[in-house]
């Protein structure tokens, strides 16, 4: 019997890895993209939708449903899990990316962060001890460190005082939960900015912290897609090769391929939900802005490869009639198409590392995408 943390690696091909971790809440296999359940819900959709896409596991996050409904609420009602009626797994970020780069930050020092609340103003301290108590009252399956997600404008000597102090948090998080102590993990966070010896630091500092896994933090935030990859393919094949990497907050379908090459196994990102009420939809041969006039009396599917509920039984007239008309069900339709897109993706991915044809897979999107 497998149990909370055990991951086992079944096929490589080159860095990219094909494995499987276990969850209080069940196995997910890797590589993996992560629906962002900000509130307790992926906007739009049930976790009936979600099962149906076969999603293996959502996020949260911290400090939303602290602020709103209050995490103590929610273990009142036995957890995320139970209220949200989500029976597979759930990770949790800490709130370290969202107080950093939401409104109403904040004094920052070595015992935590003040900021304000985004909905009512009213004062708030995160420390790393409430950071994990509050995910533990959510009872996710993954919990994240409180971390300092710094920046793209930021200097060394910042960078450097930040990702120390990111590691004493870890240090703090990891002494209030310590490992085994129950069925949920905890993942370090690499951060380190743009200097890679800064990275290697970070990691090796993390390292010494015995983490169930290790995420890539402080990338696409406002550096070039050349500047992201370069510390991509720096840090992500030096993170333990027996442990889950999870690049936090990344990204578009081609960013998701280049951090499988680099050997990274999980990933999150707003992008295919909130692009899908943008209207911005992403297909097998390319990306489709729906509201284009050339789509008025387009009768064909979105996209003519994709299997969802949207494409089967929708045509891309019809999309753009009811985008343009704002009507709620263009929000549904969209976002259920996209992450269908990005989680049928991530099932190629994996079949692809087992036959080891990764590199052709990486090449037909590439060429759907346009080169960057
Ligand atoms: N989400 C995207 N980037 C980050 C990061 O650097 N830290 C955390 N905690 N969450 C993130
Ligand atoms: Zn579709």
């Amino acid at each position: 019997m497998s149990k909370p943390g055990d991951f086992t690696i079944h096929a490589t091909d080159n860095l990219a890895r094909r494995a499987t971790l276990t969850t209080a809440h069940g196995e997910i296999q890797t590589p993996i993209f992560m629906p962002v359940g900000t509130q307790g819900t992926v906007k739009s959709l049930t976790p009936l939708d979600l099962e149906e896409m076969e999603a293996q596991i959502i996020l949260g996050n911290t400090y939303h449903l602290y602020l709103r409904p209050g995490d103590d609420l929610v273990a009142r009602r036995g957890g995320l899990h139970k209220f949200a009626n989500w029976k597979r797994p759930i990770l949790t970020d800490s709130g370290g990316f969202q107080v950093f780069s939401l409104e109403g930050i904040r004094k920052l020092s070595e015992e935590g962060v003040e900021f304000r609340s985004y909905i009512d103003g009213s004062k708030h301290f995160f420390s790393p001890e409430k950071a994990i108590d509050i995910q533990k009252n959510l009872g996710s399956d993954i919990m994240m460190v409180l971390d300092e997600c710094v920046g793209y404008g930021n200097d060394r000597a910042y960078t450097e005082k930040s990702l120390e102090m990111t590691t004493r948090w870890a240090q703090r998080c990891r002494d209030h939960y310590p490992k085994g102590s129950g069925d949920q993990l905890m993942f370090g966070i690499v951060q380190g900015g743009f200097h890679k010896d800064l990275r290697d630091r970070s990691l090796e500092q993390l390292r010494e912290i015995d983490f169930e896994g290790f995420a890539i933090g402080g990338l696409s935030v406002g550096e070039s897609t050349e500047e992201m990859y370069d510390i991509l393919h720096h840090i992500a094949p030096k993170l333990p090769s027996n442990k889950p990497r999870y690049l936090m907050g990344v990204g578009t379908p081609l960013d998701i391929l280049e951090g499988v090459s680099a050997g990274v196994d999980m990933f999150d990102c707003v992008l295919p939900s909130r692009n899908a009420r943008n209207g911005t939809l992403f297909t097998s041969l390319g990306k489709v802005n729906i509201k284009r006039a050339e789509y008025a009396e387009d009768d064909s599917p979105l996209d003519p490869n994709c299997g969802c509920y949207t494409c089967r039984n929708f045509t891309k007239a019809y999309l753009r009639h009811l985008y343009m008309a704002k009507e709620l069900l263009s929000y549904r339709l969209n976002t259920y198409h996209n992450l269908y897109y990005y989680l049928d993706l991530m099932k190629q991915v994996r079949q692809a590392i087992e036959n080891g044809t990764f590199r052709e897979l990486k090449a037909k999107v590439e060429a759907a995408y346009g080169p960057k």
